[in-house]
């Protein structure tokens, strides 16, 4: 019988899904990685007209639409002061694919990815898809990746390391110096930067900053995408911008993988970002006070729990047998090991909840802290 590839024997499921599956039908999820916000309004109607114009069925270019393309140059623009070639952009199916892109077209087998760990759980994961060796490194105590930490760990044999601010599971922002630091060591050390930045707008502190603004070779990527933004992680919508070079390599692997983004999705993304940006800003609002409330809620519970300054996450240190207990008691959270080793002794929360809900889960998590201490 044909054997299973080694890369994909080295990948399981994601430790998430086997917390939803012990999860009761009426418990209180906070393992949700999505806002729980609809879409707006003048996205979806982007994706209509364009269905209904006869526009959406057929393949676009494999870049992505240029109007699409334009549009996200322009945000780049509009951010970040950053001219970015419209040539220089690939529209994928969401940040995910782009992430496989930036990989499979820099890593070979056996190279190393430096990335943070805790960490986004697709960065272990795709780096074993490239065939590539991960090479996780441990954070800060305030949960941010140090550029030290990173520097230190980059060999003769990394390929690439990943920066994710705001980051998934930790709610941690880089400071503008870490940005500058990182892209640094991507000039100095000849090695890719890979910046996930698909919360670059959930900030409730000072400003994002993107590796990108600093770098002065081609070695940084940006991955972003409107699903958090927006609220839009159904449509599968996201993108990768880099040095035209870098571009035209990860297209190979997109045009086999996937000849364009869904057609509709296109439409919808350029009428997000071309459209008015206020329900951005109150989704962030509403996401600031959640953020308040959950940190006020653990820290009276007796958790220490670094204040989280971006995304929808929080991730307090919790005593052994926390996860299960609060999970037994009907809210749903992820055991910190499910992204990565130094996870361990975590928790992370979403707060991608309403009030409501969130306020019998923090007391729920009291109670539950209670009897396991
Ligand atoms: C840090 C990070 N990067 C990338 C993604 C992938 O996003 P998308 O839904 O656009 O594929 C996620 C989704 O949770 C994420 O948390």
């Amino acid at each position: 019988m044909t054997e299973f590839a080694d890369r994909v024997e080295q990948v399981s499921i994601s430790g998430i899904r086997e917390v939803f599956e012990a999860a009761g039908d009426d418990a209180i999820n906070l393992g949700l990685g999505q806002p729980d916000f609809p879409t707006p309004a003048h996205a979806r109607r982007g994706a209509i007209e364009a269905i209904e114009a006869g526009r959406a069925d057929a393949y676009t270019s494999n870049k992505g639409t240029p109007q699409l393309r334009e549009a996200i140059s322009a945000k780049y623009d509009r951010d970040y002061g950053l001219e970015v070639d419209p040539a220089d952009v690939i529209a994928t199916s969401g940040g995910s694919e782009a992430l496989h892109l930036a990989l499979e077209a820099h890593v070979d087998p056996g190279e190393e990815v430096v990335f943070p760990d805790p960490g986004f759980v697709s960065y272990d994961a795709l780096t074993h898809i490239a065939s590539g060796t991960p090479k996780p490194v441990g954070l800060r105590e305030d949960l941010t990746l140090d550029p030290a930490a990173v520097e230190d760990a980059i060999t003769d044999e990394t390929a690439a390391f990943v920066v994710n601010s705001p980051a998934n599971p930790t709610g941690a922002v880089q400071s503008e110096a870490d940005m500058r630091e990182f892209a640094r060591i991507a000039d100095e050390h000849d090695v890719l930067c890979i910046s996930d930045e698909v919360y670059e707008h959930i900030v409730f502190e000072g400003d994002h900053h993107s590796p990108l603004e600093f770098a002065e070779t081609d070695n940084v990527v940006v991955v972003s995408a409107c699903s958090k933004t927006y609220s839009m992680t159904g449509w599968r919508l996201g993108w990768v911008v880099g040095s035209n070079r870098r571009i035209e390599r990860m297209l190979r692997v997109h045009q086999y993988g996937q000849a364009c983004a869904s057609a509709p999705a296109q439409y919808a993304a350029e009428a997000a970002l071309t459209g008015p940006q206020d329900r951005v800003q109150e989704m962030v609002e509403t996401f600031e006070q959640r953020r308040d409330l959950v940190l006020d809620g653990l820290t009276d519970a007796g958790l220490e729990v670094p204040t989280p300054e971006g995304a929808f996450y929080a991730m307090p240190k919790v005593p052994e047998g926390w996860c299960e207990e609060v999970l037994e008691r009907g809210v749903v959270v992820v055991p910190g090991d499910a992204f990565g080793a130094n996870g361990e002794g975590y928790a992370r929360l979403s707060y991608a909840t309403g009030t409501e809900e969130l306020k019998e889960a923090l007391e729920i998590m009291a109670d539950a802290t209670r009897a396991v201490r």
